[in-house]
């Protein structure tokens, strides 16, 4: 048994020290927007903030994060109310959804260090993998979420409905 502070809340954790923080995290938790995808720290899916930084959940033992700061995607914002969340939502990144929460924290992580990256800055960064191709979406959303290119606005309805079909 040990501690984690996720999304701004201690909890208890009942898990064995090695189990990732990925599984710990969906299995223990109940936070399921966190995806697995390879287990090998390579796609991605399962990326989370600790502390700020982007990390892959899969390849940490949940136990290693006591003490630490995690963010999920259920507490990036209240309603989805992040700019990359919102940038998302404009640009209509998605297609299955699978990967897209890993790329949001790894986008939300580069722009807290970056506010204003180049391509080369976001092609280094975002190696997550997407099954579907969005690459070029997401390219674009990082753009609108540091301010760089303006679309459309939508309202508040709009948004939350599109980032409600990134949680599955
Ligand atoms: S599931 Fe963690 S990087 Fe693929
Ligand atoms: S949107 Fe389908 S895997 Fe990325």
């Amino acid at each position: 048994m040990y501690s984690l502070n996720v999304n701004g809340k201690v909890q208890k954790v009942d898990a064995e020290p090695e189990m990732p923080l990925l599984w710990v995290v969906r299995e223990v938790l109940g936070l399921t927007g966190t995806k697995f995808g390879c287990g090998i720290a390579q796609c991605g899916a399962c990326t989370v903030h600790v502390d700020g930084q982007a990390i892959r959940s899969c390849a940490v033992p949940g136990s290693a994060m006591a003490g630490r700061k995690i963010t999920t995607i259920e507490g990036l914002s209240a309603n989805s109310s992040h700019p990359v969340q919102k940038a998302w939502a404009q640009v209509d990144v998605p297609q299955c959804g699978y990967c897209q929460s890993g790329q949001i924290m790894a986008a939300a992580s580069l722009l807290k260090r970056k506010p204003k990256p180049s391509d080369k800055d976001i092609d280094d960064v975002m190696t997550n993998i997407c099954r579907c191709g969005t690459y070029q979406r997401i390219r674009e959303a990082i753009h609108v979420a540091a301010g760089n290119r303006k679309l459309p606005t939508m309202d508040a309805d709009e948004v939350s409905a599109l980032v409600q079909q990134i949680k599955v």
